[in-house]
């Protein structure tokens, strides 16, 4: 038995960001030292996700997690006992075989997922050294800081559905550093907010800690955000550039996009037509699932008309699934992908996604879910992987400055490489203005 073998797996029922359980995972190794890690929780999901395992009936709305907590405490605990904490391919491949389907129904993804992410904290403790140095390691990638996609407003399924439009976002390309990415941000925030306050339209903040979107219109948050940037004394697409997760898999029904507030509905070619328009009014550098994820023609025309000017990222259309990722490729759809830990259930899966991405030249952005809570795994995933963007959800709220506050200590850290500025938008028109 070396020092790096694990000796116990624990698992608690905890808490995250809704007020919704989740599940918390503790792995000791016979050095003595022991890694701990969280599983987050999506509200729009993707529908070919790794099945987060939740016990159904009346209790907590049928949220309750006991049965992924079994799991862990159970079978899992049995299964990685006696392995090395350090092989992280090895403990996923267990972990994937102890499961034996292709969604981790058995086990349940938040199960599966909390037990990886905890061996690999693990491990790394065991090394003594960061977590992002000991996924540099294990990865062979050269770690750098990466460049953050913050939410100013959120919509969609986090707030009601009060716009369609689930994630209106600001990226700091022109930033020097990671810092300075957060202090612009920081004042466009509070921009935002003093706008919305004058025109009595504030009205809280939505699941992932941006404003409620108290809004007419998607544009009238367009135009809003294109104000909170000039009041924060910035031009919009000179440093600041705007992202979008349109999440267009929460309102397609049969084939087709029902804007609920405009009280419209569009075919796949207007949806295309009304994305267009807003990338030739706005400097908008990235959209997330623009088209719904089973609208595969449409994703694949969207890509061919834009996909040189804006980065166009899979989120419920390729889950941080492998096998999706390579299919996209062949298809040229999308040219980046979002990478959810918890979409695939174990942090291999996630890094072979990530690998298969850059095999395409499609970039990768490493994302947290809007169930959420203090765990800061993927900042250092971020870094060790040189993934090159983090979205991590809003500038305020605990469970989302925590990792914020993360990458700024890793930073800090000698090793931790340089930030990479503008360069994950190379081949947008930001890069080429
Ligand atoms: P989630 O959505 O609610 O599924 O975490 C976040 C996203 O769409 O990026
Ligand atoms: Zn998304």
């Amino acid at each position: 038995m070396s020092d790096s073998s694990i000796t116990r797996v624990a698992a608690r029922r905890i808490w995250d960001s809704r007020g919704n359980p989740t599940i918390e995972v503790e792995v000791s190794l016979s050095s003595g030292v022991t890694g701990r890690a969280i599983a987050p929780a999506g509200a729009s999901r993707g529908s070919r996700e790794a099945i987060d395992l939740r016990d159904g009936g009346s209790v907590l709305g049928g949220n309750d997690v006991q049965r992924a907590v079994a799991n862990v405490n159970k079978s899992i605990a049995a299964a990685l006992t006696g392995m090395n904490a350090v092989e992280q391919g090895e403990v996923d491949a267990a972990l994937i075989a102890l499961d034996g389907t292709p969604l981790k129904s058995t086990l349940g993804a938040n199960a599966t997922v909390a037990a990886s992410m905890a061996v690999l904290h693990a491990a790394a403790a065991d090394k003594q050294c960061p977590l992002w140095q000991h996924i540099a390691d294990i990865s062979g990638q050269t770690p750098s800081v990466p460049l953050p996609e913050i939410q100013i407003f959120g919509g969609g399924a986090h707030a009601g559905r009060r716009v369609d439009v689930q994630d209106f976002m600001i990226m700091v390309p022109g930033a020097e550093s990671f810092d300075e990415a957060l202090e612009v941000t920081s004042e466009i925030y509070r921009a935002a907010g003093a706008i919305m306050g004058a025109k009595g339209r504030l009205a809280g903040v939505a699941d992932e800690g941006g404003w409620w979107p108290q809004f007419d219109s998607n544009e009238e948050a367009l135009e809003t955000l294109m104000q909170a940037i000039e009041a924060a004394g910035e031009t919009p697409g000179d440093r600041v550039v705007i992202s979008l997760d349109i999440a267009a898999s929460e309102f397609s029904v049969n084939g087709r996009y029902k804007l609920a507030l405009e009280d419209r509905e569009l075919d796949t070619e207007q949806m295309i037509m009304l994305l267009g328009q807003w990338i030739d009014n706005y400097p908008i550098v990235s959209i997330e699932d623009p088209l719904a994820e089973d609208d595969r023609d449409g994703m694949i025309a969207f890509t061919q008309e834009y996909g040189e000017r804006i980065q166009i990222i899979g989120d419920d259309y390729l889950v941080t699934n492998e096998r999706l990722v390579h299919q996209a490729a062949d298809d040229r759809a999308c040219n980046a992908v979002l990478i959810k830990v918890n979409q695939s259930g174990t942090v291999s899966e996630s890094m072979a996604c990530l690998s298969a991405a850059s095999e395409h030249r499609y970039r990768g952005v490493v994302s947290a879910r809007s169930g959420e809570t203090e765990d800061v795994t993927i900042c250092h995933l971020a870094v060790g992987l040189d993934a090159g963007q983090l979205k991590v959800g809003s500038f305020t709220r605990s469970e989302r400055m925590a990792k914020w506050n993360e990458c700024l200590r890793i930073a800090d850290q000698p090793g931790a490489g340089s930030f990479v500025q503008g360069a994950p938008l190379d081949g947008t028109w930001w890069a080429r203005r």
